[in-house]
């Protein structure tokens, strides 16, 4: 599964903190099933959701410089942390590229909400974040909105095992202030979230419709690759900056069809 090959020129950066990005790569793949992917994941560093905002903008930098250097043409952030607290830097460092990002979908879920109580999972900076609470005040004035933090989730999942007791009990935690709260729509405000999709919606119970936006990302950034670019072949580059064995273990069922090289990077 996991063979040597040569990076094409022209390709769609990607980065995480760690395997979280993967749930966005598959849905880059479902949208742009040629287009050859790069992504870092930043696993010396991760997770990012319990750092300050300067480290963030400091590593989120410092990868976007590598992804571009390497031949990205367009760069996606595929983590709410770092958009919420590095987009701008980002946008404001490369004026004239095309940089996408990842927010909590707070639009669709207002949208889908009956009982216009809805919950947000997300990490505890990106909660704490100012473009969070601008996207509450836009798009949520008239709505009961229960931001519950999940430290430690990112890092438990980071480990690649998805049925420890400590994940089990971690979201139960994080699961059952939502329950009482009543809410009937619940957003995964963390790209690392829908690899734990089916224990969240058994934690939060049937009844909640359960929403992430990566499908939404993905069709933006098909707004701004040109089919030109694509190579004949589907093809992903990963890199690690830290340990290698989250994106071991999750990389192929996440991304079934692609050959895919995995390589530690220092960044
Ligand atoms: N996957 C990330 C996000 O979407 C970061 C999680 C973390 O590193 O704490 O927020």
């Amino acid at each position: 599964m996991i063979r040597p090959h040569q990076p094409p020129t022209a390709t769609i950066g990607v980065f995480d903190s760690g395997v979280g990005g993967l749930t966005v790569l598959r849905a880059l793949r479902r949208a742009l099933p040629f287009a050859p992917l790069h992504y870092v994941a930043d696993t010396a560093f991760a997770p990012y959701g319990e750092r300050p905002s300067e480290f963030i903008q400091q590593r989120s930098l410092a990868i976007a410089e590598h992804l571009w250097n390497s031949g990205a043409k367009l760069l996606v952030v595929a983590c709410n942390t770092a958009t919420a607290h590095a987009v701008t830097t980002l946008r404001q460092r490369w004026p004239d590229r095309p940089i996408v990002g990842i927010e909590p979908g707070i639009k669709p879920a207002v949208a889908a909400s009956r009982n216009k109580r809805i919950g947000v999972l997300a990490t505890p900076a990106t909660l704490a974040s100012a473009r969070y609470q601008a996207l509450l005040s836009e798009h949520a004035p008239d709505v009961q909105v229960f931001s519950q933090p999940c430290p430690g989730l990112a890092g438990l999942i980071e480990t690649g095992q998805l049925a420890s007791p400590a994940l089990i009990e971690l979201v139960e935690r994080c699961c059952a202030p939502l329950r009482q709260s009543l809410v009937d729509t619940v957003l995964m405000g963390c790209t690392h979230y829908p690899l734990i999709q089916a224990l969240l919606q058994e934690k939060l119970g049937s009844g909640v419709l359960l929403l992430n936006v990566e499908d939404a990302v993905a069709r933006q950034a098909l707004r701004f690759w040109a089919a030109s670019d694509d190579t004949k072949s589907a093809f992903l580059r990963l890199e690690a900056t830290g340990e290698l064995s989250g994106l071991q273990a999750l990389a192929p069922a996440a991304l079934a069809s692609a050959p895919l090289t995995l390589d530690k990077v220092s960044i």
